[in-house]
Parts: structure tokens; sequence; C-alpha cells
């Protein structure tokens, strides 16, 4: 089965309970929340204390996207915050396995990122390790940027890369997915769509997530 992960970097801040709610009643099955750093990525947004106030108003998993220069001490505390999968860049973790392990050690889903310009190569001593690996297809920072197309060629290897190791690891695709290019994404492999500004960007979210769903289940 696959799932929607909304992002709520592109809801309306000022309204994010009602947002949250509606993307729930809607048919959300996760909620995606990007955390930035201002180093890592050339943007900030919130910190544990934000996914804690979220915790309290959904039931939906929470997906967390670490774009930090540093995940490991943050790590407990995202998690305490009510984080189900943490998911930490490659480009930042020298000791990937060390950052998973912790992760599993506070009782998070373990999922590792790779930006647009990551090889699959790098994931070759960490498959095994991790719950789902996630391709960024935009440089990550901002939402409502446009699908890098040779991210659907790197999602079809990195299925055939699980698929050759007969592993249980999920794809999860962030950064400029939309309803036009979702069956591509997903008959490519992917599991999990991350959709910021092509959900919260259109004025009924209902008929946005069946639109999405519809062709999610179309491949
Ligand atoms: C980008 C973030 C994405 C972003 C996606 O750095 O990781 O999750 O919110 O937004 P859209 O779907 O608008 O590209
Ligand atoms: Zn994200």
């Amino acid at each position: 089965m696959k799932r929607l992960a909304p992002s709520l970097l592109s809801a309306d801040f000022g309204r994010l309970k009602e947002e949250i709610q509606a993307v729930e009643a809607a048919g959300a099955d996760y909620l995606h929340i990007d955390v930035m750093d201002g180093h890592f990525v050339p943007n900030i947004t919130f910190g544990p204390t934000m996914v804690e106030a979220i915790r309290k108003i959904s039931c939906l998993p929470l997906d967390v996207h670490l774009m930090i220069q540093n995940p490991d001490p943050f790590v407990p505390a995202f998690a305490e915050a009510g984080a189900d999968i943490l998911a930490v860049h490659l480009e930042v973790c020298p000791h990937l396995n060390r950052t998973v392990n912790l992760i599993r050690e506070h009782a998070a889903v373990p999922a590792v990122v790779l930006n647009p310009s990551a090889s699959l190569f790098l994931l070759d001593q960490i498959l095994e390790d991790v719950d789902m690996v996630m391709l960024m297809s935009v440089n990550p920072g901002f939402g409502g940027q446009k699908f890098i197309p040779n991210s659907i060629q790197k999602i079809k290897d990195l299925k055939a890369m699980i698929t050759a190791r007969d592993l249980n690891v999920d794809i999860e695709v962030d950064g400029g997915v939309t309803p036009d290019n979702v069956e591509a994404v997903c008959r490519a492999g992917a599991d999990v769509i991350v959709a910021g500004s092509a959900v919260f960007k259109t004025a009924d979210y209902r008929e946005t997530i069946r639109i999405f769903r519809e062709k999610m289940g179309n491949c």
C-alpha cells in the first residue's frame, strides 16, 4: 500500500492546527515535518518543541526529515517529542551506522536521505540497517521546487537494489511531486510520497488527496 505524506512546510503556519486536522481528515497517511537548521540547507524551520506540539494534535505517524548539519545530539529530543520516523541525511553522518542505531535505541524508525547528487553506491553498507531510504527529487531547503527528472531512474535503480538483496526497505520520494508526475514516481518504485505545495497550495485537500491516491494506486 503506497502512502502519502503531506509536508507541513507548505501549510499556513498561522493555522497549523486546522491545516493538520484538514489533511488528516482528507486521508493523509503520515505528516512530513521538515526540520532545517540554516547550515545544511539555506533555510530555518522548527525543532523538537514543534514536533511535540504536533504530536498532541494528530494521531498520524510523524515523518521527521532532519535537514540539519549535526543530527546525533538531537535524535533523543526528536524521538521523545514524538517522531515516529527519523530521517537523516547521509551527507552529514560520518558515522551513519551509529546514528541509525541511536535512532532505533530511541524507539524511532530510521530512514536515510540522499540529496539529488548523492550516488546510490553510498547506500551499499547501510541499506540492510534502515527501514526506509528517502530520495530527494529537489535540492532540499524549500517547498515548491521543480522535480528533477533523472530522479525517476534513481528510484528505479534503488528499487532494483532493494529487490536484488531481498530487503523490506521502503522508498520515499521528496520534492516536486504533483498529480502530474506521481504515477511515474510510483511506477518507478516509490512507496511513500511527500507532497507539500501540491497539497497545501490547493483549495480542496480532500479532492487533491483523492486524486493523488487514485494515481498512486494506478501503477
Ligand atoms: C524540501 C523538503 C520537502 C518539501 C517538499 O527541502 O524536504 O519535504 O516540503 O515540498 P514540495 O512538495 O512543494 O516540493
Ligand atoms: Zn522533506
